[in-house]
């Protein structure tokens, strides 16, 4: 095999709680993620040049060793001693640092495409333990699975067995947010917190639609209105144009809004304001 192309979606965050602040920096999560169908493509394929070298049309998508993807091949290379080249060629669509785990999933892609290209032999914990190695986000992406409990960074992936498929609005604003910039504005409040994956999940189970727009949640949420005071306006007018429920993505900027159906999805979308460009209909994957 000379080469492979990869398909690897993008993630949400139905709820996101920060149960607190870790010793080595990190902050304790409970999260449920949702797999959607806003995905990059990407293709490996072997050189004899001996270099990793990275193919993206997109601005933002770093080049360079500091890429995820990039990182992932190396780590690889190395283990295994591969001395021939990788070319990564990436067609992005997924917004970049956007709360999306874009960077992640490419990441999660790669490695499972490095693990057949090169005939690694890798098992699904060895797989894992690459993954959290080198990021929060990507474990998630290993798991053929629509939605899963994370929880520690948010790589210890426990993969739920539901059904619902689920329609959204999905809005990015044209900025990226860092996560760590994010959490750095976190202010920790301890006391009285809900389990807010426990009030979501027998709504998602069911597909109670109404009662899962109200459980949506996102503890980061104050911290990316402190950076972005402005986005809580993005979030009032998806719910005003007749979303069921609107809540931030993972660090944001993203915003999803949940919808009764693909058309409902599709004439929430219609009527959204129309500088908003990146803006999709999506459904869980
Ligand atoms: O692991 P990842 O590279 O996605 O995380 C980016 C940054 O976000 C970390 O360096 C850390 O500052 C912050 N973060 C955190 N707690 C998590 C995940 C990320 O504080 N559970």
């Amino acid at each position: 095999m000379d080469r492979l192309t990869v398909h690897a979606p993008a993630k949400l965050n139905l709820v996101l709680d920060v149960l607190g602040k870790r010793p080595d920096g990190f902050h304790e999560l409970r999260t449920i993620f949702e797999r959607i169908s806003l995905e990059d493509e990407i293709t490996l394929k072997r050189n004899n040049s001996g270099k990793i070298r990275i193919h993206c049309t997109h601005p933002h998508v770093p080049r360079s060793p500091q890429n995820l993807v990039y990182k992932v091949a190396k780590i690889l290379a190395q283990d295994f001693s591969i001395k021939e080249g990788l070319d990564i060629n990436i067609i992005k669509n997924i917004p970049v640092a956007a709360g999306l785990a874009g960077g992640s999933s490419n990441a999660a892609a790669v490695l499972l495409g490095l693990n057949r290209l090169w005939q690694l032999g890798l098992n699904n914990t060895q797989l894992d333990d690459y993954a959290g190695r080198l990021g929060s986000d990507i474990n998630f992406f290993l798991y053929d699975t629509s939605y899963a409990l994370g929880t520690g960074r948010g790589e210890r992936i426990k993969p739920l067995n539901v059904k619902t498929k689920l329609w959204h609005v999905l809005v990015t604003p044209r900025v990226k947010m860092l996560t760590k910039d994010v959490f750095s504005h976190l202010k920790l409040n301890l006391t009285n917190k809900k389990d807010n994956v426990n009030i979501l999940l027998p709504f998602l189970r069911k597909g109670d639609l109404l009662r899962l727009a109200g459980a949506l949640s996102n503890d980061l949420e104050p911290a990316i209105l402190l950076l972005r005071p402005d986005f809580i306006r993005l979030k009032k007018k998806l719910l005003v144009a007749g979303s069921l429920g609107v809540c931030f993505s993972g660090s944001g900027p993203s915003v999803f809004a949940l919808a009764e159906s693909h058309k409902h999805a599709l004439s929430l979308r219609a009527k959204f304001d129309r500088r908003y460009t990146q803006s999709f209909v999506v459904s869980t994957l």
